[in-house]
């Protein structure tokens, strides 16, 4: 069968065969593996399914349909209202299926680590496009629920300079909170824990393009690490707007 490179990653080369998608293995894999296999068995369409490994040990998962939205320029129902409420609505959901399972190990739940955009899967809901699922789960790890709802409301409301309006983004991340079901008292961390995120991002990139990693060193040359570092600057400076609507 022909392969097809899919378009859209910054880190694995992923390709398409027939209905399936094959992606380098890594020392991830089997984690990832069995956490698709809990989703599916829990019968949760937000995420692909794990088919095996072929003949070349790449791993071998289901081709979701849809829109993923990994170009800079998209639809508005990408960044709608309703995009945000349904992408922290499926978050829950995937918390919720591992929380108190093995691969959540002693932490709340189990975390995707990279959730964004490029790494959603949208189709016409209604009519307009709405996120249905996400893919990408080679970070996913036992984490806590804030550590996505914050990853969520920087990578989905693109928090740094190019945010017209501090006090929309505000209100959007409430938003978010609120669709999430995030409690009064940890959401009072949401604000630090996208910094915590943002300050590891670009430090990671840094330190693994130093060490040689290839990918990073692309990352590191197209800009990502100024671009972080600049997001950072930006919510520490509009921190107080942003504090005071999830207050
Ligand atoms: N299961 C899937 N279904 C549909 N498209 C996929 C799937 N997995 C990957 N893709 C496509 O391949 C691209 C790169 O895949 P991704 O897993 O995000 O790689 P990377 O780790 O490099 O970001 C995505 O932007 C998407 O377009
Ligand atoms: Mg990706």
């Amino acid at each position: 069968m022909t392969e097809s490179s899919l378009p859209g990653g910054s880190v694995n080369t992923v390709v398409r065969v027939g209905n399936t998608v094959r992606r380098t293995a890594s020392a991830r894999t089997p984690y990832v593996s069995g956490l698709l296999e809990l989703l599916e068995t829990a019968g949760w369409d937000g995420a692909p399914r794990h088919l095996g490994v072929d003949e070349h040990g790449r791993e071998v998962l289901s081709h979701l349909d849809g829109h993923v939205a990994w170009e800079p320029r998209q639809p508005a129902a990408v960044s709608s209202d309703a995009s945000m409420v349904a992408v922290a609505r499926l978050v829950r959901a995937f918390h919720d299926l591992t929380a108190g399972s093995a691969l959540a190990a002693d932490q709340e739940v189990v975390c995707h680590n990279d959730l964004s955009p490029r790494n959603t899967v949208y189709r016409p809901v209604g009519g307009e496009l709405r996120p249905v699922a996400f893919i990408d789960w080679d970070l996913a790890a036992p984490g806590e629920r804030i550590h996505d709802v914050a990853h969520v409301c920087w990578q989905y409301l693109g928090l740094g300079p190019s945010v017209a309006d501090a006090a929309d983004a505000a209100r959007r991340m409430r938003l978010i909170a609120d669709s999430y079901g995030l409690g009064r008292r940890l959401r009072r961390g949401l604000v630090s824990t996208v910094l915590w995120w943002q300050d590891r991002c670009w430090r990671g990139i840094q330190a693994e393009a130093d060490a040689g990693d290839p990918a990073m060193r692309r990352l590191r040359d197209a800009g990502a690490v100024t671009e972080v570092r600049t997001a950072y600057r930006w919510v520490s400076d509009h921190r107080d707007v942003l504090e005071r609507a999830l207050g």
